[in-house]
């Protein structure tokens, strides 16, 4: 079986020997070593702490040409996790109590659906465009709910603001000052702040176009902003070393839960990252990580270009690890389709788009678009897998044609 589903990272990327001398030069020192063999602050490293917020600040004041408000980027706003997977549960734990409301992207990461779940938390979906999240959706979604006394329970916006996951779309800035000054209307009508999760996961895994400033960059009502961001995607998805910039109130609640569940981030983790971000290791594997994918994701949109039916819609992509290709709508591709039976049949495996539309009974959610990775896949698998689902879809858009309706519900 070829998989095209899964956002697992490329196993050639993965910097086993610069890891191999950073633990080395970590344990080499007695001081260094006893400080990572050892418990450390809930917190994490003040170090991998202090980097991180310096490395954002770097990032943020270069890709807006001009300097941010700094106090946003202190180390003592930087809370280090076990991946920023654990950041996003911790913060909707604190944040959202049963039947509260989260405002997702339409589509949006699908894990983060299961961890609202998890927490009886409602969502509705906001629909996109190329440049990021519907603004006209968004205050129309938002007004509804005021209108239905519904506002109090709406607790945060949830946003993959690069390269998204599934869709590969990145979030204009504007974008994101106009979400923040949304939010701070309706927080007022809702009597509480509305919090925007910005979920960064794939910001360094940018292969073309410029760097687009984080919502933290907005200025004062940037208050509201929680950055979810990882080491994990760009340096190694096992070492599973995250970060969270929080407001102060919501850090503290966090960190609380983070003590109760794991006493911090594993101290020997953090310690080779600090080592590889203070060294320019990290930053040396980025420019081989960028150039990797970006020659993968080319391989992805040759053979789309070649293997896929005119009908098929997608976008060559700039960074992150997806294809979202969005079939006709006679073509289902749920979980329940003859097209991923057929796929299945053929070995190859996508996922589904329906899977990534949130739970939201307030609307119809598309069911004719997949995600396609080219992380994990090497050159031969991508260009197969695209081939062997390129040819499924012909047949089954063929029968179509001829007026055979291929079996899935039309959602
Ligand atoms: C959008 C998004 N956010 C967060 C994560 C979590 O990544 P990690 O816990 O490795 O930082 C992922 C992983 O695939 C993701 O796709």
């Amino acid at each position: 079986l070829i998989s095209l589903a899964a956002g697992f990272t490329d196993p050639d990327t993965l910097p086993l020997a610069e890891a191999r001398d950073l633990l080395s030069e970590v344990l080499a020192s007695p001081r260094v070593g006893r400080s990572a063999l050892q418990y450390g602050p809930t917190e994490g490293l003040p170090a991998l702490r202090r980097l991180t917020g310096e490395r954002l600040l770097a990032q943020d004041s270069a890709a807006a040409g001009a300097s941010p408000a700094r106090e946003l980027y202190q180390p003592e706003r930087v809370l280090i996790t076990h991946g920023s997977q654990q950041l996003l549960y911790l913060v909707t734990e604190c944040l959202c109590d049963p039947g509260d409301i989260v405002l997702v992207e339409d589509p949006t990461y699908f894990v983060y659906l299961g961890i609202l779940q998890s927490h009886g938390v409602r969502c509705r979906g906001v629909s996109m465009e190329t440049d990021g999240l519907d603004l006209r959706r968004l205050e129309s979604r938002l007004a509804a709910l005021k209108r239905r006394g519904e506002l109090g329970r709406v607790r945060l916006l949830y946003l993959v603001s690069y390269y998204q996951n599934p869709t590969g779309v990145t979030t204009h800035f504007a974008k994101k000052t106009a979400v923040l000054d949304l939010l701070r209307y309706y927080g007022r009508a809702a009597g509480h702040t509305i919090f925007l999760l910005e979920d960064a996961a794939y910001r360094e895994l940018r292969f073309g176009g410029p760097d687009v400033p984080s919502a933290l960059a907005v200025g004062p009502h940037a208050q509201r902003v929680i950055y979810a961001g990882t080491y994990s995607k760009p340096f190694a998805t096992g070492v599973r070393v995250g970060f969270g910039l929080l407001p102060d109130l919501v850090r503290r609640a966090v960190e609380r839960v983070k003590g109760n569940h794991d006493f911090g981030t594993a101290s020997l983790l953090q310690h080779l990252l600090a080592r590889a971000l203070a060294t320019g290791a990290y930053d040396r594997h980025l420019v081989e990580l960028r150039r990797r994918y970006a020659g993968k994701a080319e391989w992805m949109a040759q053979a789309l270009r070649r293997h896929f039916p005119p009908e098929v819609c997608w976008r060559e992509p700039r960074g992150g690890l997806y294809i979202w290709a969005a079939l006709p709508r006679s073509l289902p591709s749920g979980p329940d389709s003859l097209l991923l039976e057929r796929a299945l049949a053929a070995d190859v495996l996508y996922v589904p788009g329906r899977l990534c539309y949130a739970p939201d009974p307030t609307r119809r959610a598309p069911n004719q678009e997949m995600r396609l990775s080219f992380g994990n896949a090497g050159e031969q698998d991508i260009r197969t897998g695209i081939r062997r689902l390129g040819e499924v879809i012909r047949t089954l858009l063929t029968r179509v044609r001829r007026g055979i309706r291929p079996a899935g519900r039309p959602h």
